[in-house]
């Protein structure tokens, strides 16, 4: 975040594409590629196909019968991206074919070498993450330019919906990202007027990122992604035959891993409690490594609080306390649906009702242990989400 007394201003776009951030669609990868080039034509197969192939139990002798293709001819940041997309989501499915207690120890190698070698490639973890599920996953339908998913699991119409809300969630947070930029370059230069401004415009973003999306319901259980840490389901984690003899451990995808909340936690000075920052802070390795360092500039920056507090200038108090209660909402509102969708959840998990988009359903049978008392990064879900939704209230300037 250059700027300062005495130095030349960044342009904003410039700042942006340091951080591969797109001024206009934030963290979302802009334009995602929805297919691989020629080689890699057993792998798009599969995945266009998931649903069906884990509906008929045939995914996993799928994957066997699969090449092993070499990562070599992937180009560029985009087809690594599809890449990544592509074999992670197979793998979900590799493991959830027969639900939770029917998972797996060893990843087979045609699958296990070609998703490491890319996720090294990226800087990401090699499981399902948030940039996977959402970030890396759109495209517009045509003719109508509507917009959809690349790639799916069993969940129909509910799934999509849930990738789709946090995708709209991601995109109406955009303005508030360009506002981060902007007051920070305004407190090097002293321009209260321009911090101002800028305080105002990411208090509109976080309201807007609260405004229920139109047309999208509240999803179904079974669009958890697994996770293979301090899961029970699968408590040794999980052997990437080919990469490593030891299993290792990795985090389901989750929104925590998107990196607004943590932009916006670190420009405002919210301090969450050690238990929540250890979370959070973990789900930051789950994030494409410039997103992460986004994050981190933030946290490097003057602190805005400190030079609020500093002015005495009431109109800036009031805007940043503005922003704090725009948050503090959010997390209010986020906690209404998670608590809809565990209700529901273990409604139709008692009814044995599955989705009728959903034709697979080994997760219909019963709702992911890891969402029935905790989170899907092991945390407790009410007491962590109260918990950070409180601590951001206290960040509150006083009058
Ligand atoms: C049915 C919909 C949703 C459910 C069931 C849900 C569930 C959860 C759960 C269980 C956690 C706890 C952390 C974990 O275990 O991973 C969490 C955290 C989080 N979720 Fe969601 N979520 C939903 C939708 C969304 C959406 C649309 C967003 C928007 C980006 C979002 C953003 C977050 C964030 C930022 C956190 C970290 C906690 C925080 O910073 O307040 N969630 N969510």
């Amino acid at each position: 975040m250059e700027g300062g007394e005495g130095t030349e201003e960044t342009p904003l776009p410039l700042v942006l594409t340091r951080f591969q951030l797109s001024e206009e669609y934030g963290f979302l990868l802009p334009d995602p590629l929805t297919e691989l080039p020629e080689p890699y034509g057993p792998w798009m197969e599969i995945a266009h196909d998931l649903p069906q192939l884990i509906a008929s139990h045939q995914l996993r002798s799928q994957v066997h019968q699969m090449p092993q293709l070499s990562t070599q001819h992937l180009r560029g940041r985009e087809e690594l991206h599809l890449a990544h997309l592509v074999l992670s989501f197979i793998t979900m499915g590799y493991l959830w074919q027969e639900g939770e207690e029917g998972t797996v120890k060893v990843l087979p190698q045609n699958l296990a070498v070609p998703f490491w070698e890319v996720s090294q490639a990226l800087g990401l973890p090699p499981i399902l993450s948030h940039t996977d599920f959402v970030l890396a996953n759109w495209r517009r339908k045509n003719p109508n330019r509507n917009l959809d998913t690349i790639i799916s699991l069993p969940g129909g119409e509910s799934l999509r919906g849930f990738i789709l809300v946090t995708l709209l969630v991601e995109k109406a947070a955009v303005p508030g990202i360009k506002a981060i930029v902007q007051a920070i370059c305004a407190i090097l230069q002293l321009d209260e007027e321009t911090l101002h401004k800028a305080l105002q415009e990411l208090a509109e973003a976080i309201g807007d990122m609260s405004k229920p999306p139109r047309g999208h319901s509240l999803p179904d259980f079974h669009v958890f992604p697994l996770s293979w840490k301090d899961n029970p389901a699968m408590p040794d984690g999980l052997i990437y035959e080919g990469v490593s003899d030891e299993p290792m451990a990795y985090s389901g995808g989750s929104a925590a891993q998107s990196t607004i909340l943590h932009a916006f936690d670190e420009l405002l000075g919210i301090r969450h409690s050690e238990e929540s920052t250890a979370f959070l802070h973990r789900m930051r390795d789950y994030m494409p490594p410039p997103h992460r360092a986004f994050v981190e500039e933030i946290h490097r920056a003057p602190s805005l609080k400190q030079h609020v507090l500093s002015s005495g200038d009431a109109r800036l108090c009031t805007a940043f306390n503005r922003c704090i209660s725009a948050l503090a909402e959010f997390r209010s509102y986020h906690i209404t649906i998670v608590t809809k969708y565990i209700t529901v959840a273990a409604a139709k998990a008692k009814a044995g009702q599955a989705d009728p988009g959903d034709r697979a359903g080994p997760s219909a049978v019963k709702p992911p242990s890891a969402l029935e008392a905790k989170g899907t990064g092991g945390s407790h879900i009410f007491s962590f989400l109260k918990s950070v939704r409180d601590t951001t209230r206290e960040g509150m300037i006083s009058a």
